[in-house]
């Protein structure tokens, strides 16, 4: 059985602020074959990578992001006081995972609901990869943009606009994961947590039987990796992705 692939989760968070570009460039040095992160719009329609509804959390500002303005949001620090960081774009991520030339890098793209413009965050996610030239995939395999969400309804919209763009369904229950939303939406993995695997490692199975990769999060314990492997999960988001590398090459 192939060993899953390890996506950063908000970059190499655990070593460096979650969502800053510093957080992707390690995680890439890391050996990451995928980067995860959330979007969310700003008052003037711009997608930043921010998982808050806030920036409060991960900033020196704050201040709700889709009542803010780029350059708003852009006058905070997003690092550290040392190091400080700048507001991520997901166009500046993009552009970074397509510059990794050693190997091909799958990003993960999160949409967050509910939110104030509701479907327009997918319909922008949409345009931005389909810019980059990335929204149409000749295969899953292939494919460099992933576009997941806790929102059934936005997976829809996303399988509807982009039909051979893969999806992943999160969720947090198994009986939602392995009950009729993913076909309906036609999501393309389901993404339980690892505490719902954990109690419920029948999951990826199911998936599988019904054609769906499986994609865990945030999978930061060596046991739990251990268990993903075991599972055959394809896809385990972690704050840690050298440190997971390591022990799934081990
Ligand atoms: O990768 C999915 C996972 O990130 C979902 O939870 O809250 O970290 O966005 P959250
Ligand atoms: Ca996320």
């Amino acid at each position: 059985m192939r060993e899953p692939l390890v996506v950063a989760h908000r970059g190499a968070s655990a070593a460096l602020p979650e969502h800053t570009l510093a957080a992707y460039e390690l995680a890439l040095r890391e050996g990451a074959d995928g980067l995860e992160c959330d979007v969310r719009l700003t008052r003037d329609g711009h997608l930043v990578c921010v998982h808050d509804r806030t920036v409060d959390r991960t900033s020196d500002g704050s201040g709700v992001v889709s009542e803010s303005t780029l350059a708003e949001l852009r006058e905070f620090n997003y690092g550290t006081p040392d190091v400080p960081a700048e507001l991520l774009t997901l166009d500046t991520l993009v552009e970074l995972a397509l510059s990794w030339t050693e190997r091909p890098v799958k990003l993960f793209v999160e949409t967050k609901h509910p939110v104030r413009f509701g479907s327009l965050v997918e319909s922008k996610v949409l345009a931005a990869l389909a810019r980059f030239g990335i929204s149409t995939p000749a295969s899953a395999a292939h494919a460099r943009a992933v576009v997941m969400s806790f929102s059934a309804a936005a997976v829809w919209r996303v399988r509807r606009s982009a039909p051979l763009l893969p999806t992943v369904l999160l969720g947090e229950s198994a009986r939602y994961l392995g009950g009729s939303a993913a076909t309906t939406v036609g999501a393309t993995a389901v993404g339980p947590s690892v505490k719902t695997l954990r109690e419920h490692p029948d999951t990826v199975d199911k998936a599988a039987a019904a054609g769906r990769a499986t994609y865990c999060w945030t999978v930061d314990d060596r046991a739990d990796v251990e268990l993903c492997r075991e599972l055959g999960v394809g896809w385990v988001a972690t704050n840690h992705p050298g440190r997971t590398k390591n022990w799934l090459a081990s």
